[in-house]
């Protein structure tokens, strides 16, 4: 059997699917030989994967720079970095870039309105931007400016290539522009509206953007010649797009109209952009430009092919065309791969209302991380996003969030278990297996009812279930199972009252350690897997319980090896100081806003 698996897992895709699988089969339906099936699906360490295949490329999309950051900009963020974090955590060598999109009509008149020279202004924002993803632990590898010089050599030479394939004609544009999408549209993608002042407008009506008509001689790419080529991609490739939904959206629009694209403009309208080389009249479309930034931290177009063929795109749904369209032609063009999966997420809304600098509905995220704390915020937004659908921000829903599952749940569970009454000599307790016997093999009985043994089951197999889930970035779900989990744990504590063990004879006291001993264990696991999402309350939590940093791998997911008659490295070893509570209670706005109110009352009445 081991021979067998080994063979399969040197094939990396197969053994993902095969993990997969088999995980969640297992996982679903627990059985006297699940323990040995478990012991089998190994997380898929990179180890396993041929070492021209543990690159892994992850990409955000740039920013752009005509506003200040805003929540949704730090959620694209966040779960491109989960993404980088979980695949080291694997053995993965991972590289993560994000940076700023600087060029553009958009960015031209932010600049001018802000009365700035438009390098100068964009300095300033991407300054913003980076100064919010360190504030955030965004791990990045690289961050990219698309002034920046290597990013100019990149995108004229793949202008170039393009050009030379005969992609590129010039030809006449005539059509709908919205300068703030900074995107062309067909005219059954816009709509009537008013504007503030109630004059009748054009819009997309994609984004609500206003558009323009616009006329102008320019260079356009033969998008038209690539919609089979791309419906092949797609339909080979079902997971190449990010959740399925959105994969069926863009094989729906590869039905619709597919128009050669625009892929200049007059240099009399744009000046603010890299011209088209060998036509100074002419300034490279920005999204063309933009795009490119992937390739260039590749290293295009000098070596590069060992980190873009394992690139990873998290973008948000506005954005998906320009991504699942116009960049995979545009490589197809180029003779370059494409990318392996564009991981799509939906946007956060406030009050339901989209964030707009006119509604005054704008979050800022480094606001709310110093609020609520970087981790929290990175938790929030990883469990209540939902890349399908859109979700509503909240304040409230925040500090109730992160007191029940953050402050309550796991930090509860992890400071009854190494609380020194339960265990004064404060090291990692003994596991008795006449307490806990293995389940079927059973001489005698001994104290751990059913509802255990079912814990231990979830517990079991939760990194095959989280591993699944992280792998398609529906990590909501995969915090749901560990939530699941860590309130079985809790319900296993409270079953089974250690506190009145304490004082005990030596059966008693065996059994204690063993529940303490098990539920470190779970905590351990919990600490592991969450690492991605919430780097420093893992760590404090890891420490705390004397895990070393070498055993914090994916690796080290090997859940209560005692319970399987193995030596558990941990049994008896000291545990890391108490550095505090995992995660402070935090105060309800409403509550602080009730507060206020019931004390000016008060105020009114004595006087
Ligand atoms: N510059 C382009 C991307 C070019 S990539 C080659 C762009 N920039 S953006 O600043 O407008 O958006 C950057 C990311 O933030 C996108 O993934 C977008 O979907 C995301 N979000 C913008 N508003 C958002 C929400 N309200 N909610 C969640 N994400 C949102 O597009």
């Amino acid at each position: 059997m081991m021979t067998t698996y080994l063979s399969i897992i040197r094939n990396c895709k197969v053994a993902q699917r095969w993990s997969f699988s088999h995980a969640t089969r297992c996982a679903l339906s627990p059985s006297p030989s699940f323990w040995n099936c478990k012991r089998l699906m190994v997380r898929r360490l990179c180890t396993d994967i041929p070492t021209e295949d543990r690159n892994y490329y992850i990409t955000t999309p740039i920013f752009y720079v005509n506003a200040a950051p805003h929540i949704g900009h730090l959620y694209s963020a966040v779960t491109a970095d989960f993404l980088h974090r979980y695949k080291l955590l694997q053995g993965f060598n991972s590289r993560f870039v994000t940076g700023t999109d600087e060029h553009g009509l958009k960015i031209q008149q932010a600049a001018n309105a802000a009365g700035q020279d438009p390098l100068s202004f964009c300095t300033k924002v991407s300054e913003r931007f980076k100064y919010l993803f360190k504030s955030c632990h965004i791990s990045y590898t690289d961050y990219i400016r698309t002034t920046e010089e290597r990013h100019r050599c990149a995108v004229e030479h793949f202008w170039t290539v393009l050009q030379s394939k005969g992609f590129i004609y010039k030809g006449n544009y005539e059509g709908w522009y919205s300068t703030q999408d900074e995107s062309f549209l067909t005219p059954s993608q816009v709509g009537d509206a008013k504007d503030s002042s109630g004059k009748e407008i054009k819009i997309s009506l994609e984004s609500g953007h206003k558009v323009e008509w616009m006329k102008e001689e320019n260079y356009m790419f033969r998008l038209s010649e690539f919609r089979s080529r791309l419906q092949e991609w797609l339909e080979g490739n079902p997971r190449a797009v990010q959740p399925e939904r959105f994969h069926r959206a863009v094989l729906q629009w590869l039905q619709e109209d597919l128009p050669d694209l625009s892929v200049s403009r007059q240099r009399s309208r744009l000046q603010w952009g890299i011209p088209v080389p060998g036509d100074l009249d002419q300034t490279i479309y920005v999204w063309l430009d933009a795009l490119v930034n992937y390739l260039t931290v590749a290293g295009y177009p000098d070596s590069h092919s060992q980190w873009w063929r394992a690139a990873h795109h998290v973008v948000g749904k506005d954005i998906l065309k320009f991504h699942a369209i116009y960049w995979p032609a545009f490589l197809l063009a180029a003779d370059l791969p494409l990318p392996q999966t564009i991981h799509v997420h939906s946007h956060w809304t406030v009050g339901g209302k989209k964030m707009s600098k006119s509604l005054g509905n704008v979050v800022d995220p480094l606001e709310r991380s110093q609020r609520f704390t970087i981790d929290g915020m990175r938790y929030f937004l990883l469990r209540q996003g939902v890349p399908d659908t859109d979700c509503d921000y909240d304040d409230d829903k925040v500090v109730k969030l992160l007191n029940a599952e953050l402050t309550d749940s796991l930090g509860g569970l992890l400071n009854r278990c190494t609380a020194p009454s339960l265990n004064p000599a404060q090291v990692y307790p003994h596991f008795c297996s006449d307490s806990f016997p293995s389940q079927g093999t059973v001489a005698h009985k001994g104290r751990a009812v059913d509802e255990d043994y079912h814990m231990l089951d979830a517990v079991r197999a939760l990194p095959a279930v989280v591993e699944q889930h992280y792998d398609s970035v529906q990590v909501y779900k995969a915090l749901e199972a560990i939530n699941r989990c860590v309130r079985q744990t809790n319900g296993f504590v409270q079953r089974h009252t250690p506190w009145k063990l304490v004082s005990g004879d030596g059966r008693d006291q065996l059994w204690l350690d063993t529940i303490l001993h098990v539920s470190l264990e779970c905590l351990r696991m919990y600490g592991t897997l969450l690492q991605p999402i919430v780097p420093e309350i893992a760590d404090k939590l890891l420490y705390r319980l004397g895990v070393k940093p070498v055993e914090k791998s994916w690796a080290a997911l090997d859940f209560l090896v005692k319970y399987q008659g193995k030596d558990c490295p941990f049994e008896g070893r000291a545990l890391g100081p108490d550095t505090g509570v995992l995660f402070n209670r935090l105060e309800r706005p409403n509550a602080e806003k009730g507060k206020h109110k019931k004390a000016k009352k008060a105020t009114k009445v004595k006087s």
